[in-house]
Formats: structure tokens, sequence, C-alpha cells
């Protein structure tokens, strides 16, 4: 059968097709610890699986309006306001099959043949792709480990040209842990607005900041920029519930959230109704248990940290968001230990892999092929013995 020439732009997401090979591997016998997958190993909170119960015993299991069920959307467009003091009203917000499919819909209704989003590396690995199906060029910025991966407006700045459609903002960011000063995401707020510029901010690690730092959306810097940028989230990685698949948008111009619905509905319709009912009731709900779940995740960023640091050729930063740690791995590829040699952080993975039993994923999806990332998002026992393993593997 002849495939159509866009599936030659489909490549497989590389933190998804390492997962599998760990899990592959884990079935054949071996003790693989990943570092891979980008979910955190807590359960959903039993209240939230409750009201999933509920809405199954009450019949709420049919189709529901495309952007979501009325409730939820309300409860949304509450949440922004309350944590980020801006208002998007319901009609604005979309809920989608993860945040995902939300910033998939968003990248196709936004760009022309040939429009440029501008996308600061290390990103996570999803944006370029999605970009380039819907017709657009990426253009990535990469800042590294020597500016603390802190990217800002004069990046965005340098790459600007009359072509630039939107850029791509991740703070928290997936896979530095980067969480961008409050004056910054506001300059970039107040930047895009000035060149008409739309900012598709990706939020999903939003309420995951340690160290008493706080989220800012860059849509709270104003009006004009609340009207430049599109909030992307999910509930899925603040509430252990990556896989009910529920993430959503919120925008203050109706036209872009009705030809995301538009789109939408000639692909999935609804997201699924039981798992809206369990997302609405999570996002009303009690803070206890994600801020339960931030403080394990940040007394796990510092052991990770600590041990990255011990290992030789291996320079770390101190993540203050999301689960990630992303060191750079360039003087441990330079100057390997005796006997050892590695090309590029692909194979040092594979090496970690094959000799100590442990996932990582190398850099190069992100966009940074000097670095590797290891999510933390897996228990302190595992990560004290899979960085021994790791140490031992590099004879350190
Ligand atoms: C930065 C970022 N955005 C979006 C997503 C996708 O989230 P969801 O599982 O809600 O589709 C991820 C998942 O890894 C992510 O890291």
């Amino acid at each position: 059968m002849r495939l159509a020439d866009r599936v030659s732009l489909l490549r497989p997401s590389p933190t998804i097709a390492l997962d599998q090979k760990a899990k592959e591997l884990q079935r054949q016998g071996r003790p693989v610890i990943s570092f891979g997958v980008g979910e955190p190993d807590f359960d959903t909170p039993q209240w939230i699986k409750d009201a999933a119960i509920e809405a199954m015993r009450q019949g709420k299991t049919k189709y529901t309006p495309v952007a979501g069920i009325p409730e939820l959307r309300e409860a949304i467009s509450r949440r922004f306001l309350r944590e980020q003091g801006v208002e998007y009203p319901a009609p604005g917000v979309v809920v989608t099959v993860g945040a995902k499919q939300a910033l998939y819909e968003i990248f196709q209704v936004l760009l022309d043949p040939g429009d440029e989003v501008i996308v600061p590396a290390p990103y996570w690995v999803t944006y370029p792709d999605q970009i380039t199906l819907a017709g657009g060029v990426p253009v990535i910025v990469p800042i590294g480990i020597e500016r603390g991966f802190a990217f800002g407006i004069k990046d965005f700045e340098a790459a600007v040209t009359p072509k630039t459609r939107a850029l791509v903002l991740n703070s928290p960011q997936n896979p530095s842990g980067v969480v961008l000063p409050p004056e910054e995401v506001a300059a970039i707020g107040e930047f895009a607005a000035t060149h008409d510029i739309a900012i598709v901010s990706d939020e999903v690690y939003g309420k995951l900041v340690y160290d008493g730092l706080r989220h800012r959306s860059p849509a709270s810097a104003g009006e004009a920029a609340r009207a430049s940028t599109v909030v992307v989230d999910a509930v899925s990685k603040s509430y252990a519930m990556t896989g009910w698949r529920i993430g959503y948008m919120l925008t203050s111009d109706l036209r872009l959230s009705q030809a995301v619905q538009d789109l939408q509905s000639q692909l999935t319709s609804n997201a699924n109704s039981i798992a809206q009912y369990a997302a609405l009731a999570a996002l009303d709900g009690p803070d206890d248990d994600i801020i339960r779940m931030r403080d394990r995740f940040a007394a796990r960023r510092d052991l990770m940290v600590e041990g990255l640091r011990r290992l030789p050729g291996f320079e770390t930063d101190v993540p203050h968001g999301a689960f990630y740690c992303f060191p750079r791995v360039r003087e441990l590829l330079d100057n390997p230990p005796r006997g050892l040699a590695w090309r590029d952080s692909d194979e040092l993975a594979a090496y970690l892999l094959d000799e100590a039993s442990v996932a990582v994923v190398p850099g190069t999806g992100f966009g940074m092929p000097d670095y590797i990332r290891f999510s933390y998002a897996t228990s302190e026992d595992r990560i004290r013995e899979a960085l021994d393993r790791i140490a031992k593997a590099l004879k350190a």
C-alpha cells in the first residue's frame, strides 16, 4: 500500500520508544530501573478515582460536548483565575485528550505553511514534530547549562522574523526543570504582544515547583499578554493522572477556541466522559495530595542532584520544577574512563542500559545531544540503587 508523503515527517517519540524498550527488558526478567518515563509513579488519589466511579454509577458514560462538560470548563477557568489572577472565561476553554492533543490542535489551527515557531532548546520532544506536521517551521534556539537553561526575551528577539507566528514557552521546563523568573515571563508576555506573536504556554508542570518559587503564566503580564497567550495544561502530571488523558487549553480568542473545537470534532470528539468528571473533582478538590507529591519530588530532586554531581564528567544544575535532571555529559564523552568510549549520548545511554540496567533518555530528542535526561519520578530506593549502578558502570 502506498503511504502519504506526510508519513515521512513522522518520528516516534524517543521517550516513549525508550520506555517500551525498558519495559520489554523488564518482561524478559532484567532488573531495569527506568529514569526514562515522564510520569509520576504515585497512584491517582482515591477521592479522584471515587469521582470517576460515581460518574459511571450515574450513567455519565455518553458523548459530552466536544469542548468538554460545562462544569469542567468552568472549573478550569476558575482555577486559573485563582492561581494566576487572570480570567479566561469558560467559552475559551477546551478540554482535550491530554495536553498533547491541545498542543497538536493549536499548531494545526495557528500555522500556515512556512510559518515559524520559536522553540527554546532543550525542548519537550513533541513540539518540533507537531509544528512540522502542521506545515510550520520550528526555529530552535539552544540555551544550555552555562546559562542555567534560562531562556528569555533576548533569545526570542534574536530569532524573530516576519514569518514568526508563535513561540513556545514551557516553564517549568521538560527536560531541564528550569523555572523562569516571574519578571522574565512577564517580559516575554509583553514582547509577544508587541510583535503580534502567539505564546503557546505549556504549563503542565506549573504545580510542581520547588524551593518556595512560584510558577507564573505569561498571561498574567497584562491585557495584551493575556490576549496573545494560549495556555495549555493538564491534570496528568500534577494529580498523577497520566493515563486518564485529560488536558485543556485556555484562550481569550473565541475564534481560536472554536477552530480547535471544530478540528477536535473531526478527531476524537470529546475527551473521555468519566475522566472529565474525575478531572472536575481534582481541580475543585483540596490541594493536599498535590502538595504531598510535590514535596516528595523535591526530596528526590535533592537525592538525584547529589548523586549525579558525584559522577565523573556529569555537569548537573539544580532544577527548580518538573521532575527531571538534565546533566551535560560532554566532559564524560570527551574523557571516558579507561577502556570505554562513546561517540555521543545515544551510545552512552545504550551502554547504561546494557551495563547497569538503567534507562535514561539521551539529549538528542530534546535538541541537546551533549546531555542526558533523568526522570526522578521513581522511589528514593530505586534512585539510590540506580545511581550506584551507574557509578560502577562508569568505574567511578
Ligand atoms: C512539557 C510537556 N507538555 C505536555 C506533555 C503531555 O502531557 P499529557 O500527558 O497531558 O498529554 C508532556 C508529557 O510528557 C510534557 O512533558
